[in-house]
């Protein structure tokens, strides 16, 4: 996860003052007309909302590939992103059921922009051996580069060019191609209906991008963090909007925006409508979302109290039950399966496991389907 916190903080501005206001509000039904969201709707090609988990390895005492299977049965979850393609990782799930997205790094971006025989040699090396055992369902050409000036030229070309690749495998239904967006390709994103892609990318990636999604019959992948949503505007999303309500007693609040008409109860549903109007600002028809990666943390730096164990239990508990009640067939990925101590940065971006380095669980999270 790279948290472009500073490039985001413009946004929020207006969020914070909007979510302010609707604050006063409390909603007595919640079944009353028009609350709901847009996303997800037209996704039924996807079937049941999935969970899946963010493998990241930036820790120093993680275990060994070879006991992942385990640890992630353990949690009933049955879909694993990677952010590389190792082939030991890949051959430590052959024969379990559990699936994986894989990624390319991004420094093949460019390479794979233009040269179709190194996206050949990828699929040789790090597929074809592989996926005949182990589930592979998509991989992401690279991970929130859409933005970054050396990437962006390129990005289009090179999923175009990998896709192309796999199809002569004959393997492009199996697994999609596609690559992972942070949320600061959405350079106005409030009121959701309001949203739109940045202009340096709209046009000249998105669009494109997304009609190649489409044709391809696959998904948009974007990374959403409403607890980076919320501490940029501290104090003025309420905690509980944050954590899908009602925190300690505390009462309903909704917003409702005020084009559409659309009532939210939660900071996930207005982040995930605002990628949807951005989609259908470019002229597009509406596109399955699936979320990359998504999660709270339990620590921080001192004063980001928010950042606990109890409420990053309350967010990932309560994420799976708002995706299994609704109407929305959206898959996630939680971010993510470990602890990371040897990530850089600020010290949140150490504490995001559903798991410690060592394997233990950091609290009690139930996300087997109801029978
Ligand atoms: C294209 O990729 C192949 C395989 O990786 C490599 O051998 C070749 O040198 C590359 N061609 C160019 C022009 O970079
Ligand atoms: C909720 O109440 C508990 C117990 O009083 C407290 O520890 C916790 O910090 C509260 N949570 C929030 C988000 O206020
Ligand atoms: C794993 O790490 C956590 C946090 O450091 C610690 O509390 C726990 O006791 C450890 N578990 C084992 C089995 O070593």
């Amino acid at each position: 996860m790279m948290m472009m916190i500073t490039t985001q903080n413009a946004f929020w501005i207006l969020l914070i003052f909007s979510i302010s206001m609707a604050s006063a509000s409390t909603i007595p039904s919640l079944g009353g007309p028009g609350i709901g969201t847009n996303y997800g709707r037209y996704s039924s090609n996807l079937g049941a909302p999935e969970i899946g988990i963010n493998y990241g390895r930036y820790g120093s005492n993680l275990p060994p590939p070879e006991a992942l299977p385990s640890l992630v049965t353990s949690l009933s979850i049955k879909h694993v992103k990677t952010f590389d393609m190792d082939p030991r990782i890949t051959t430590s799930f052959a024969n379990t059921g559990i699936s994986l997205s894989l990624c390319i790094p991004n420094d093949k971006i460019p390479i794979l922009s233009t040269n179709l025989s190194e996206a050949d040699s990828i699929i040789r090396t790090f597929i074809l051996p592989y996926h005949k055992t182990t589930i592979i369902t998509s991989i992401s050409v690279g991970n929130e580069v859409s933005l970054l000036p050396q990437f962006t030229p390129h990005l289009v070309s090179a999923v175009v060019n990998f896709h192309r690749a796999i199809k002569r495998y004959r393997l492009h239904k199996k697994i999609k191609v596609t690559t992972t967006h942070s949320l600061a390709i959405l350079s106005r994103r409030f009121p959701p209906s309001t949203a739109r892609f940045h202009n340096s990318i709209g046009e000249s990636v998105l669009k494109p991008l997304v009609r190649f999604l489409q044709r391809t019959k696959s998904p948009l992948m974007v990374n959403v963090y409403p607890y980076l949503a919320y501490k940029q505007s501290f104090p003025s999303i309420p905690l509980d909007f944050a954590l899908f309500q009602p925190v300690n007693g505390s009462k309903r609040r909704m917003y409702r925006d005020p084009y559409s008409g659309v009532a939210y109860t939660n900071l996930f549903d207005i982040m995930m409508d605002s990628v949807d109007s951005a989609v259908k600002a470019l002229g597009l028809p509406k596109i399955p979302v699936v979320v990359s990666e998504i999660g709270w943390p339990s620590s921080g730096d001192p004063g980001e109290v928010a950042a606990s164990l109890e409420n990053a239990r309350v967010f990932n508990q309560r994420l799976v039950e708002h995706l299994r009640r609704g109407e929305k067939k959206v898959t996630v990925y939680i971010f993510a399966l470990f602890d990371e101590d040897q990530k850089t940065g600020a010290t949140v971006e150490k504490h995001w496991g559903l798991l410690y380095g060592n394997g233990s669980r950091k609290y009690d999270l139930n996300i087997s389907p109801p029978v």
